[in-house]
């Protein structure tokens, strides 16, 4: 089942009623000198179009429903696409992707003005692209200055955020398919990586056998910066340096998911001994933090929210730190208080779909979004024993057979009419498959 755009674009122009609205590409990003980063399209503009070349530019039009789909993309030239490779034009812009019609971008100034003519308001995103930023603010402040005379135009920026996102937290079947798809590969690779490991082998060659994997399925690589960190260095939430050899005792945390090649992406974490056993301290805190994502997850139905299942995986956690003498007092006062910060300090997961930290709401005023089906979330909590937070007031220290101990647990998990499906199940996490049979 392919993702189709034309649907989407359709529901887009629905939702807007009567504003035009101007969603720009991404611009090519420098890495140094005139090197550039591989190309990442923003995932709006995406969403909408597939078209994945920088610079362009999208205008949903409802105000002129005979051609509403217009784009302005960079102009066939042969001596650019001799060293950047090949670009559609604006023939291929009509023939491939579907618009209405398609001009070469040094005409965007030049023709903005007639296309959002009419419109009852205009629909950008300030703050994000600077190059068509002004050229938008400019024409609106004209069609303001012109509309006492002419009793038309604009009267509101509106942002397409909420109409936008709302679409894309709701994921289409074939969406579902290609994060099954994302999470599979995912998956794969943490059994390959689990089944590399050994005392002595870098964190390194982990993350490079993970990326092979990636690459050799097809996907585009990483889908955010992974992190392959053994012992204390689980327990620095966003550790990338991923080159400390790996050591004899020590657990191996791996947080890494694929990006497809229309960016849909797997978020998986998995932590294992290196030495293939857990020590006692280490099987309990895996044990606590396996029994909070299962029970998180058990919370992933239609009708529930993602804070239920947040507040699920803290009290599990809560409770099981204070059989272990890690915490102290009563449960609810615990959580009320915050008091398992030092230990368990991010949330327990994020809207997963074409970015890792996917777009939507999770709250609307003073109300927790409620799960739907489409939906697509992670469920990752975790335990981090370590020095480098104080010890909340009240609380027992900390002994040292604890710390050099991070735990996370993360699968990806669908929102399915009457329950839900963890996408990333092949990824295996009972303790006894953490454990090397010697
Ligand atoms: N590694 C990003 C995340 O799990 O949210
Ligand atoms: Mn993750
Ligand atoms: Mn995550």
């Amino acid at each position: 089942m392919p993702i189709s755009h034309a649907p989407r674009r359709q529901q887009f122009l629905q939702a807007l009623g009567g504003a035009a609205a101007v969603i720009p590409a991404a611009l090519a990003q420098r890495h140094h000198a005139d090197v550039e980063f591989p190309f990442r399209q923003d995932s709006d503009f995406w969403y909408l179009t597939g078209f994945d070349e920088p610079g362009a530019v999208a205008l949903f039009l409802p105000h002129r429903p005979e051609n509403p789909f217009v784009l302005f993309v960079a102009a066939k030239d042969p001596l650019v696409e001799v060293w950047d490779g090949c670009r559609w034009g604006t023939e291929g812009a009509v023939a491939e992707f579907g618009a209405d019609l398609a001009h070469p971008l040094d005409q965007l100034e030049e023709l903005l003005p007639q296309y959002l003519q009419g419109a009852e308001a205009l629909c950008f995103r300030v703050g994000r692209h600077p190059q068509v930023e002004p050229l938008l603010l400019k024409l609106w402040a004209d069609q303001l200055d012109r509309a006492p005379r002419r009793g038309s135009g604009a009267d509101r920026l509106l942002a397409p955020c909420p109409l936008l996102h709302a679409l894309r937290l709701r994921k289409e079947p074939a969406e579902l398919e290609r994060l099954r798809l994302a999470a599979q590969i995912s998956a794969e690779a943490h059994e390959l990586a689990r089944a590399m490991v050994r005392p002595g082998v870098n964190e390194a060659e982990v993350r490079a056998k993970i990326k092979g994997h990636f690459l050799a399925r097809g996907s585009r690589g990483f889908a955010y910066p992974s992190i392959v960190a053994g012992g204390d260095n689980a327990c620095i939430l966003h550790y990338t340096a991923n080159n400390a050899p790996l050591r004899d005792g020590d657990l191996l945390l791996i947080d890494a998911g694929c990006s497809l090649s229309d960016h849909y992406n797997g978020d998986i974490t998995r932590t294992f001994p290196v030495n293939g056993r857990f020590s006692g301290e280490q099987r309990a805190l895996y044990d606590l933090v396996l029994a909070a994502q299962l029970a998180a997850l058990a919370q992933v139905q239609p009708g529930h929210t993602a804070e239920q299942v947040h507040d699920t995986a803290v009290r599990v956690l809560v409770e099981g730190l204070c059989s272990l003498g890690l915490l102290q007092g009563s449960v609810d006062g615990l959580v009320e208080q915050g008091a398992y910060r030092h230990l368990y300090m991010h949330r327990t997961g994020h809207w997963l779909g074409l970015d890792v930290h996917d777009v939507g709401a999770y709250r609307l005023g003073e109300h927790p979004v409620t799960l739907e089906p489409g939906m697509v979330l992670t469920v990752e909590p975790g335990l981090y024993v370590s020095d480098r937070l104080p010890v909340p007031e009240g609380q027992p220290a900390i002994d040292d057979r604890w710390k050099g101990i991070g735990i996370r647990i993360e699968d990806d998990v669908a929102v399915l009419p009457g329950g839900a499906e963890v996408l990333t199940a092949a990824a295996l996490k009972a303790p006894s498959a953490m454990e090397r049979q010697l």
